[in-house]
C-alpha cells in the first residue's frame, strides 16, 4: 500500500503523483518502474519512476488517462491510499560517460526519459534533449529538462510552441548540422521510437528506447510483455525496458499493443454508464 502525499495536474489528462513508498524509494534506480493496482479487483499498472526523495521515501509517477485504471488511478486526490505498488521492477538504465547524448521525449514519454537523462547528464556526458508534444497544451516537464540539458529542443505538431514538426525533424536538423551524437535514448510512443531508430541506424548511432509492451504481472511469469528482439523473445519486464532500438521488431510491438483497445473502449463505456 502507498497513500499519496502530493498531487500535480500537468495537463487535464496527464498527473503527476507523489507516493510514499519508502523502501522502494531507497532502491531505484533510473529507467526502473513500479506496478500500480487500485481496488482488488483493480487492473495492474506499470509506471516510470519519474524521481525519488529518498530521505522522504517518496517517489513521483506521471500518468496519462487513457483507459479505465488510469482515470481511476488519476482520480485519487492526496492523501488517498493506492492498494498496491511492486517494484522497483525492470533493469536500471545503462548510465556512463558516453560523450554526446541525445535524450528523445516524445509526449508522456518525456516523463520517462527525464531520470535517464539527468542520470547520464551527472555521469558527464554532453546533453543535448529534444521534447515534442501534439501542442503546446501537452508538452510536460520542460523547465525540468532544460535545467539538466546543455541544450534543449522543443517542437510541437501543430507549431503553437517551439519548432513545428516531430521531434525526429529535430534530430535530423542535428545530424545534419554536423553533431556528432556517441548514443541516442528515445522515449515515446512507438511509431516515434521507430522513426528515431531508421534516422539513426543509418548514421550507425547506437539507439536505446524503452518499451512500454502491455504488462500483468512485471516478473517474467505471465509472457504478456513479450517484444520480438534481434529475432529473439524477450520479457520487457525482466530483459528491459531498455533495448538497442536497431533489434526490436516495432510492426509487432504495434500490434501487440492494439490488441486490447475494443475491450478498454468497452471498458470505459460501462464505466461512463454505471455513473
Ligand atoms: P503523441 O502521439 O502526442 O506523440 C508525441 C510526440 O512523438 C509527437 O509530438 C512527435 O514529436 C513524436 N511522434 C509521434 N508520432 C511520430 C511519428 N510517426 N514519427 C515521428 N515522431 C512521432 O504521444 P502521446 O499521446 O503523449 O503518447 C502516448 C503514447 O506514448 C502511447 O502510445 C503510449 O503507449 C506511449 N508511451 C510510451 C512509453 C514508453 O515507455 N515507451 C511511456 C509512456 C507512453
Ligand atoms: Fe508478465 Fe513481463 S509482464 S512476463
Amino acid at each position: 500500500m502507498a497513500y499519496i502525499s502530493e498531487k500535480r495536474e500537468l495537463t487535464p489528462e496527464i498527473k503527476q503523483l507523489v507516493l510514499s513508498a519508502p523502501e522502494i524509494a531507497q532502491k531505484v534506480k533510473p529507467g526502473q518502474f513500479v506496478i500500480v493496482r487500485c481496488g482488488e479487483k483493480g487492473e495492474r499498472i506499470p509506471l516510470t519512476v519519474v524521481e525519488q526523495d529518498e530521505e522522504k521515501g517518496t517517489l513521483s509517477i506521471i500518468l496519462q488517462e487513457v483507459g479505465n485504471s488510469t482515470k481511476k488511478l488519476g482520480s485519487l486526490e492526496k492523501g488517498e491510499e493506492i492498494t498496491d505498488i511492486a517494484g522497483p521492477l525492470g533493469n536500471p538504465s545503462e548510465v556512463m560517460n558516453f560523450g554526446t547524448v541525445v535524450c528523445i521525449g516524445g509526449g508522456v514519454g518525456t516523463a520517462m526519459v527525464y531520470p535517464v537523462a539527468k542520470a547520464l547528464k551527472g555521469a558527464g556526458n554532453r546533453l543535448v534533449s529534444i521534447i515534442g508534444a501534439k501542442n503546446r497544451q501537452l508538452l510536460i516537464l520542460e523547465e525540468q529538462m532544460r535545467k539538466i540539458s546543455d541544450r534543449l529542443l522543443v517542437t510541437t505538431d501543430d507549431g503553437s510552441y517551439g519548432t513545428h514538426g516531430f521531434v525526429t525533424d529535430a534530430l535530423e536538423k542535428l545530424i545534419a548540422d554536423g553533431l556528432t551524437i556517441d548514443r541516442v535514448v528515445a522515449v515515446g510512443p512507438v511509431a516515434m521510437m521507430s522513426a528515431v531508430c531508421r534516422i539513426t541506424e543509418k548514421q550507425d548511432i547506437q539507439t536505446i528506447v524503452s518499451l512500454n509492451p502491455i504488462m500483468v504481472d512485471g516478473t517474467g511469469m505471465c509472457g504478456a510483455c513479450r517484444v520480438t528482439v534481434a529475432g529473439e523473445t524477450k520479457f520487457a519486464c525482466i530483459d528491459g525496458p531498455d533495448f538497442d532500438g536497431h533489434q526490436v521488431n516495432f510492426e509487432e510491438l504495434l500490434r501487440r499493443q492494439r490488441m486490447y483497445l475494443q475491450e478498454e473502449k468497452i471498458a470505459l463505456e460501462k464505466e461512463n454508464s454505471d455513473k
